[in-house]
């Protein structure tokens, strides 16, 4: 069968934005085995002394993982930070009702906050305005920002922590127009409430950056009108809304499922233009920036996860186990944030560790990583600098849902510094391979250095601590000629075509 072609074309100057590096972020929530069992499982045998499992850490560090939203989740809304802090053996056990386990307190803020140190990631930190507000707000910015001399950051030191943590990103509750959530608002609830407590977080540590939650997806019936209405409230005290997205391909139809970042793409355009709607209503100067804060594909556990024993501690929630599609959609989706690097700033792969997360833990047992973790390393990895504006052709094709889904996604990475170009591709054609044609123009004197591949005959090919037969390869066939970059995309890939400057 013949391959179909596509072609592209880079230009220095083509830029969409500098990307700023916490879109490559990530998510600890309190929630099944993502904190006790997966980054914390103190008497296994690679923990260190704090506990903390040295075989997770290193895989963490793999992925240079640059900000880590935390404690929830839908855990903050009904979270007390002050149970969390202090000596662990009189920390209280407490009902957690987001998920119906049991909260022991063993991990919280100052625990986590030497893990995110040990991991070199900064902390996105949610405050809980689902059952609390304001002053258990303010009070935990003052006990983490604050130098000392006042109650909570003298609380801090006591409590052996001398210096500051900074932490510089906040998020302002947690998926607020949800029923499922505690403490449920409607906009206008949420967004009197949130310009409350943003402006006094901001009178005790005004270099933070604060987040408003906006929906949890693009299908709530409120989605758009709360994003209006909240900004409406919050405009002028945050620099960013939120956006939450999970996929599952629950018709077992491919094409469709690989188009769905497609919807990603217009629910990002959706919030920017209601950004930018409340921005002309305010006659503002300042841009709302987009926090893309959950993302992720989650629907493999949700049928396991109705058979948790309520009460339990740490048990095996939302723990999906990816298959070779989802990786492609995870890739797809990645290139689709990098495309909007000029308004989303942050976003957070939805979650790290055992919950829906590219590492998995065996309670006792090694470290393994899923299909998912690949596409996220390498855009972390290889992804940092300029989203440049490909100008692209492909040929498309429609699906269930979706009209001209071009075969072709991709976009590329220019650093200046470093003097690189990566291009991170993926081939959505089921049956045939995409013969890629790259007109370079001024990028003169870049070679192709790698061509890395993922691919694998059977989709639903997953990983486990057994093994990894969805890994990548390095034998992807680009190469730099007549000025050019050609290669070949096998049919249903993630690829990414590494270049350099030679002198
Ligand atoms: O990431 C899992 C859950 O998904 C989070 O707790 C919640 O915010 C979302 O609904």
């Amino acid at each position: 069968m013949a391959n179909q072609k596509a072609k592209m074309i880079l230009e220095k100057d083509f830029k969409v934005s500098e990307i700023d590096n916490r879109i490559y972020g990530s998510f600890i929530e309190h929630l099944g085995r993502a904190v006790y069992g997966g980054i914390y499982e103190p008497g296994h045998s690679q923990a260190d002394e704090n506990g903390f499992r040295q075989d997770v850490i290193e895989m963490v560090k793999e992925l240079q993982v640059p900000l880590v939203r935390y404690p929830g989740g839908n855990f903050v809304s009904g979270y007390n930070w002050e149970d969390g802090v202090g000596p662990v053996e009189s920390r209280p056990r407490r009902l957690e009702l987001a998920w119906r386990t049991t909260e022991t307190n063993e991990m919280g803020t100052n625990e986590f906050m030497k893990w995110a140190q040990l991991v070199n990631a900064d902390v996105n930190m949610a405050v809980n305005l689902g059952t609390r507000g304001i002053d258990a707000a303010r009070n935990l910015v003052e006990y983490c920002n604050h130098p000392g001399g006042s109650y909570y950051s003298d609380l801090r030191i006591s409590h052996g922590v001398k210096d500051p943590y900074n932490i510089k990103t906040w998020c302002l509750g947690n998926e607020m127009d949800g029923p499922w959530q505690i403490g449920h608002k409607t906009a206008a609830e949420y967004g009197r409430l949130a310009q409350e407590a943003a402006k006094v977080m901001k009178w005790v540590d005004p270099s933070i950056e604060l987040v408003a939650c906006g929906s949890s997806n693009r299908n709530m019936p409120t989605f758009a009108d709360w994003e209006a209405t909240v900004l409406d409230h919050t405009y002028d005290h945050v620099e960013f809304i939120s956006l939450h997205q999970y996929y599952g391909n629950r018709d077992n139809e491919i094409s469709n499922y690989l188009a769905l970042s497609l919807e990603m793409d217009d629910f990002i355009k959706s919030v920017i233009s209601i950004a930018d709607y409340i921005k002309a209503k305010k006659r503002g100067k300042k841009n709302i920036n987009l926090s893309f804060d959950e993302w992720n594909v989650w629907y493999h556990s949700n049928e396991q996860d109705k058979r948790i024993e309520p009460w339990s501690i740490a048990p095996p929630q939302l723990e999906d186990i990816y298959n070779f599609e989802d990786a492609l959609l995870v890739g797809c989706m990645l290139i689709t944030l990098l495309k909007h690097a000029d308004r989303v700033k942050i976003a957070c792969l939805a979650q790290l560790v055992n919950v829906i997360a590219p590492i998995m833990t065996e309670d006792n047992g090694p470290a393994w990583k899923q299909t998912i973790f690949y596409p996220y390393m390498h855009t972390s990895v290889f992804g940092r600098g300029i989203s440049l504006n490909p100008i692209i052709s492909s040929p498309k094709y429609d699906s269930k849902d979706f009209t001209d889904v071009p075969y072709l996604e991709s976009t590329a990475v220019y650093n200046e510094e470093e003097e690189t170009l990566t291009i991170f591709a993926v081939n959505r054609h089921l049956q045939e391979g995409l013969d890629l044609e790259v007109d370079i123009r001024n990028f003169e004197g870049y070679k192709v250095v790698e061509h890395i591949v993922l691919e694998n005959d059977d989709i639903k090919q997953t990983n486990s601590a057994k093994g990894t037969p969805v890994a990548p390869h390095s034998n992807g066939n680009a190469k730099t000629e007549n000025g050019g970059v050609t290669a070949v995309l096998p049919k249903l890939s993630w690829n990414v075509i590494r270049l350099e400057k030679r002198k």
